[in-house]
Formats: structure tokens, sequence, C-alpha cells
């Protein structure tokens, strides 16, 4: 809508998690170098966790390119409300194994047989489980075991578990811990500090044609940071709101009422900032803070 007025060739943010609009920040390539060093030197389980729309499907589908690329095999599933029964069926799907895929012993046979002639091959296969907190134990349970199947010279599954911080939680509770006890590389996401938040928003815009964008200033970017906790997916929402408003307002600056107000409609909660002494006294803290809880989005 406002992408003409900006001078953008297209929506800059956009909420998909779209590896064509990857900012590569320290801990994004670090998540990425580890799942692929994981994959490629066939490590068994690699755990990826963070906070809601800190960029773990963005990390995922980057990784899915690596492996297209180097034509390597892989499931993926996303819908991790699964029985068992479903996650073997859509496995033998995925991998398209030629197999009864209603039979649970039949998938494993195949898998197996499948698995042992790739690695022969010394070719890698991968799972990667996206949503991984919502697996239930059974499943969980099954993946560890897939996570058994070797050879003498490593593993023959390699498994990606990508999930929000209650993965986490999960893999600290005993009944978890033989899978614990298999997780070769570990990484997590987290928000952004202001420095990387301006930089992502810079990249997102120079991304779509405009360098440097001047359409969101400093304080204004301090203040977001603030508020999106800097968390890549409430920054898009709050920047690509911003942009709205001043498209309507006929204005290509953006400024802290409009951040107000943006941030009231998306009933945002934020931290508030520690207080500074001054003069002996305290200065007042900005804006309609309260105590953090999650931004429902
Ligand atoms: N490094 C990044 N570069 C570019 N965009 C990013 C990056 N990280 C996150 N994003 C953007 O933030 C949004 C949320 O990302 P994504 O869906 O990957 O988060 P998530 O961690 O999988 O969230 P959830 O916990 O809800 O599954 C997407 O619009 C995505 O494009
Ligand atoms: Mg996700």
């Amino acid at each position: 809508m406002y992408n003409a007025f900006f001078g953008f060739s297209q929506s800059p943010f956009n909420m998909s998690p779209d590896p064509s609009f990857l900012f590569r920040s320290p801990q994004h390539e670090e998540a990425l170098a580890n799942l692929i060093y994981g994959v490629q030197s066939r490590k068994g389980f690699i755990v990826l966790t963070g906070e809601v729309g800190t960029g773990k499907t963005t990390m995922l589908e980057c990784l899915r390119d690596f492996l297209n690329a180097q034509q390597i095999a892989f499931a993926s599933l996303f819908n991790s409300r699964l029985t068992v029964e479903q996650f073997f069926e859509l496995l033998a799907y995925d991998l398209d194994l030629r197999c009864n895929r209603l039979s649970k012993t039949e998938v494993l046979l195949s898998l197996n047989s499948v698995l042992l002639d790739r690695a022969a091959a010394g070719r890698t296969t991968v799972l990667i489980v996206d949503e991984a907190h919502n697996l239930d134990w059974d499943v969980l349970e099954e993946i560890r075991l897939l996570g058994n199947l070797e050879n003498r010279r490593g593993k023959l599954l390699q498994i990606v578990l990508a999930g929000q911080q209650e993965l986490d939680e999960k893999l600290e509770r005993p009944e978890y811990r033989q899978l614990k006890q298999r997780i070769a590389l570990r990484c997590a996401l987290r928000g952004f500090d202001l420095q990387e938040t301006a930089a992502y928003i810079n990249a997102r815009m120079a991304g779509v044609g405009v360098p440097n964008q001047p359409y969101i200033q400093r304080p204004i970017l301090q203040e977001l940071q603030i508020r999106s906790k800097g968390i890549p997916r409430i920054i898009n929402a709050i920047c690509d709101n911003l942009l709205l408003t001043c498209f309507a307002m006929e204005t290509r600056t953006a400024t802290l009422d409009m951040l107000d107000e943006v941030t009231a409609d998306m009933r945002l909660e934020w931290e508030e900032e520690p207080r500074v002494a001054v003069n002996g006294g305290f200065g007042q803290a900005n804006g309609t803070k309260v105590p953090s809880t999650n931004a429902n989005l």
C-alpha cells in the first residue's frame, strides 16, 4: 500500500520467514552455522530454541535451502501436534519410503534400509521438526530412538529440533534426560539489542531498494527496540504499522506519537526502563510501561 510512497520495490516488513530477507546478525549466523555443521558432520541431534518470533523458522528455511542446494534428502515436519502413527506416516511420505505408510513397523524397516543405503553411498539424511516444543512425550521418544540408528561412522539420521523456550524446559525434565544427553549441538536465539535492531530495520529496507533509510530515526529506533524487546516479528509489525501511519499522514518521518499509537493499538507491553537518578531524585520513565508479559502476537 505504501511501497511507492517510500520508494520500496516490495513490502519490507512482511511476516513470512523468507530467507531472501535474511539479516545475518551474529546470533543468526552462528545458529545457521551450527545447523549446517551439525548436519554435515553427522552429529545426530541439534536443538535450536528461542523466544516466539526470533527467527527459528527462518533459520530452518535457510537450512532447507542449503540442503536442497547440496542435494541432501530431508523430511520436514511443521505440525508437531502429531500422534506417533501420524508422525511415522508423515516421515514416510516426506522421505518417499516405499512401504505401507500406515504401519509403524514397515516404516521403520524401510527407513532403516534407506538410511543404511544412503550412508553407505556417503549421503546424509535429515529430519527437521519445527515447533518441537509441542511434541508429545511418546513422539519425542520415537524421535530419540531414530537418533540411535547408526553405523560405524556415525548417526544415520541427523535430527534438528526447533522450538520455543518450553522445549529447553522440557529437556530439563527427568523423563527427557536420555534425549538431552544425546544432543550434540544446542543454539538459542534472543531479541536484538539496539544496534542489531537498527541494523535489522535498515537491512530490510535496503533489501527493497532504500539503503540508509531515513524514515525511522534514532530516538524512535531506541524506543522501538525497548517496546519490541528486539524480537524480529514484533519489529516487523511495528515498522509496518508505523510506515502505514506515516503514509496516511503524508509524512516520511515517524514520530514518537505515531509509535505510541501503534504500540497501543498492538496492545504491546514492555518493561519499564530503570529510572536514572537526577539531582538526588529520580527521572520519570517515559511512555506507557508496565511490567513485562508476553506480547500477544
Ligand atoms: N535473521 C532474520 N532476518 C530477517 N528476518 C528475520 C530474521 N529473524 C526473524 N525474521 C523475521 O521475523 C519474523 C518471525 O520469524 P520466524 O517465523 O522465523 O520466527 P520463529 O522463531 O519461528 O517464531 P515462532 O516461535 O512463532 O515459531 C519473520 O517475518 C521473519 O522474516
Ligand atoms: Mg516458527
